[in-house]
């Protein structure tokens, strides 16, 4: 049996943080590296390996791997939607290219698996609103859902072609309370608990009626350690497999930390995201996912709201 080696690329990242830390929890500290561009996360700090790594430089990537005998790669150095919009060449580079020399590193050195994360972007205003299924019309007119979608059959082609082992997910937004989200549309619904706690009022960027498919961060570390750890002949998907966890407007959020602290309030001042926010689904068919190696979501958005308010209270 191969002793697994790991590798987390952007792991102070918003789900980088989380991942590494759960990894580490499963294959043992020292057989997971941490790497980002930027410095640490004082959360990964003394829990096992870090090295600073640039994804962009193919060579020195491709160094790391051999020197620390890497077996397995997950990705997760991208630029999100409402920063990719602010510069959709650099967030066409990386989400690109970023891919592209892992996924190629991988097929050299035989990785026995690579995980990446595709994301709900991928759908565009042609695609059903409600219950989007796994393969329909997919139009993004964001230059990260297009970035996506393009990563998706780069995914299925290394696959089909090279034999690797590459995993992916459509995550929904993802709403956590370790780390911070790197600059997403759906970055709201993190920020309005921190504000909800220190200011009691929010100002959201999106409508009141806006519903997006969301998941708790819990429940997005769980689908993607059940899709890695799934024998090979379980997964039917090589784009992208979509996963649900919940969905929710900016209202109902609101509404639900009402609950908690009767005295927040919101007011609403939709800006450029609000339409990246119209083009996606506002819920998520996951199906496939479900049959194939059985998914299935824990937290609802009350759940979540009492979990994310009593963590960011300690
Ligand atoms: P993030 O922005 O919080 O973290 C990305 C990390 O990558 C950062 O720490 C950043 O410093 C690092 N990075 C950037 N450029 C790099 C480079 N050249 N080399 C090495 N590291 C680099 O993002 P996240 O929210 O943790 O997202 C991780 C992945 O999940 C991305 O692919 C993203 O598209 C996908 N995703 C996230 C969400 C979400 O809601 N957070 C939803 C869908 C998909
Ligand atoms: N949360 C992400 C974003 O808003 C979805 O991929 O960009």
């Amino acid at each position: 049996m191969v002793k697994e080696k790991i590798l987390v690329i952007g792991a102070s990242g918003q789900i980088g943080v989380e991942l590494t830390l759960a990894l580490r929890k499963l294959y043992g500290n020292a057989n997971v590296v941490a790497s980002d561009l930027r410095e640490q996360n004082p959360l990964l700090e003394g829990t096992g390996p870090y090295v600073s790594l640039d994804v962009m430089n193919k060579e020195m990537l491709h160094v790391q791997v051999i020197r620390q005998n890497i077996t397995q790669i997950y990705l997760l150095a991208a630029i999100l939607s409402a920063t990719g919009e602010k510069n959709p060449n650099l967030a066409w580079h990386l989400n690109m290219q970023g891919l592209l020399n892992v996924l190629d590193i991988a097929r050299e050195e035989k990785l026995t698996k690579v995980y990446w994360p595709s994301s709900i972007a991928v759908f565009g205003p042609t695609s059903p609103k409600q219950h989007c299924p796994q393969q329909t019309v997919i139009e993004p007119i964001t230059v990260y859902g297009i970035s996506k979608y393009a990563g998706e059959f780069w995914c299925n082609y290394f696959f089909q072609r090279y034999g690797v082992d590459v995993r992916s997910l459509r995550y929904p937004g993802l709403i956590s309370y370790k780390s911070a989200p790197g600059g997403g549309t759906t970055d709201y619904a993190v920020e309005i608990y921190h504000e909800a706690l220190e200011e009691k009022k929010y100002e959201c960027f999106l409508s009141e009626d806006t519903y997006l498919p969301m998941m708790y961060m819990p429940d997005a570390i769980r689908a993607t350690l059940e899709l890695m750890e799934a024998p090979a002949e379980k997964i039917s998907i090589r784009t992208s497999y979509n996963v649900a966890g919940m969905s929710f407007s900016p209202k109902e959020i609101a509404a639900s930390i009402q609950k908690n602290i009767p005295d927040f309030s919101i007011s609403y001042k939709p800006d450029y995201r609000q339409n990246i926010a119209n083009s996606w689904p506002q819920s998520i068919d996951a199906t496939v996912a479900a049959n194939d190696w059985g998914w299935k979501p824990e937290f609802d958005l009350d759940k979540m709201t009492v979990d994310m308010l009593e963590n960011l209270r300690k």
